[in-house]
């Protein structure tokens, strides 16, 4: 039988996060900081709502887009959380917020279009925009920007084929939270050259020392050029649950609705209970849950001055370090499995989120203290061994 494969499969990256992943599970003993999956259980109110949706027959379709009452609360969400005045006709229901990042990208990109991302990026953007039949433009995040764009460079990338802008905000894998100003630079190109900027929020709570999250969507004059991407993923410890949402423009929710119905027909009706009672429900188990990521994000932050050769910037958002380790003299892959191979620490090489990655590594603190101790321990053996 004929092994062909579709043109846009080709064309997609396989996921450098899971080779990782793969190696590291086929080894024993091996402190996991590969992954950015909180170890925090789902709270209880969630997990009860979800059981009560199940038992009180909510086990049929919805409407594609979600059922009425969680499209109300997501769109009160984000007027609550974000300033962003919309109504629940603007907001979609995903599976995850990967569903709505690619449901977003069918609905507005053509075969050829350009698509500005901040490099490094969340490694499933490149499939995402590869399956439109778009392609990526790299815009640098660096580490002595604070991992921000220059936006006179970012503007420079603009050709007559640049449709959309995405960046991620507080930003995996850099730990960056974009300042309000840069974000409204960002609005401004966008509104004058005719772009779509999806704004990808998912860890928006997930953020340190006081700094803050700001919604380019809250801008009453960029609102119709943005598709804000959230989650109850990271914020709420959801990640198995897939329940993901958007606002934006009520075209492009609508063509997003049309993506999703032929992809999904509809997320599951228990999920969209339990994404009901998270986003309506009681917050402070977040605050508690951003305490301890504070603290380990110390530790590690801490730990790596100690070591010779790693320079960090201080994450001041989600749950990710990215040292710098071109000190060592090795690209970021061989770093990353040696690191796996000779002291079982698995940590993502940095090249695997985008050209501008290479000389760094990804850390993730949402595993265990006991994990992140023992691994910063074997780390720092590691370097002393090169
Ligand atoms: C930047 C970013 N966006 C989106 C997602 C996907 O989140 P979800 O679990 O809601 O699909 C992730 C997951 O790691 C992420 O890091």
């Amino acid at each position: 039988m004929s092994k062909r494969q579709s043109d846009v499969v080709k064309s997609m990256p396989s996921s450098e996060i899971r080779k990782i992943f793969n190696a590291a599970n086929q080894m024993t003993d091996v402190m996991h900081l590969e992954i950015g999956d909180p170890d925090f259980a789902t709270p209880p109110h969630v997990i009860e709502a979800a059981h009560r949706a199940a038992r009180e027959g909510h086990t049929h379709y919805t409407a594609t887009s979600g059922m009425p009452e969680v499209r109300e609360a997501i769109a009160m969400k984000f007027r609550r959380d974000n300033g962003i005045d919309c109504e629940s006709s603007n907001c979609i229901m995903t599976v995850g917020a990967v569903g709505a990042l690619l449901c977003a990208c069918m609905a507005v990109l053509n075969p050829g279009d350009e698509v500005i991302v901040t490099d490094p990026y969340w490694s499933n953007y490149s499939g995402q925009i590869a399956m439109a039949g778009a392609r990526i433009v790299s815009v640098p995040l660096r580490g002595s920007l604070d991992f921000a764009p220059d936006l006179d460079e970012l503007e420079s990338k603009i050709t007559p084929r640049t449709r959309m802008i995405l960046y991620n905000s507080p930003n995996n894998p850099c730990g960056s939270v974009l300042p309000k100003e840069v974000l409204i630079g960002i609005g401004e190109i966008a509104l004058k050259h005719d772009l779509i900027v999806v704004a990808d929020e998912v860890y928006e709570k997930i953020i340190y020392d006081g700094h803050t999250h700001f919604s380019l969507a809250s801008v009453p004059e960029f609102k119709d050029h943005v598709i804000t991407v959230n989650s109850c993923s990271k914020t709420y410890a959801m990640t198995g649950w897939r329940a993901g949402f958007a606002t934006g423009p009520a075209h492009i929710i609508q063509a997003m609705t049309k993506v999703q119905e032929a992809n999904s027909s509809c997320i599951s009706s228990v999920v969209q209970k339990a994404a009901l009672a998270a986003l309506t429900g009681p917050e402070d188990y977040v605050r508690s849950m951003v305490d301890t990521y504070r603290r380990r994000r110390d530790m590690i932050v801490e730990s790596l001055a100690k070591i010779p050769g790693i320079e960090t910037v201080k994450p001041k958002g989600a749950f990710y370090v990215f040292p710098n380790i071109e000190a060592y003299g090795m690209s970021s892959f061989d770093f990353a499995i040696r690191l796996l191979r000779e002291a079982r620490v698995a940590v993502v090489h940095g090249a695997g989120f985008g050209q501008y990655g290479e000389g760094h590594i990804r850390i993730s603190f949402s595993a265990a203290d006991d994990v992140i101790a023992e691994a910063l321990r074997r780390l720092e053996g590691f370097v002393k061994s090169l």
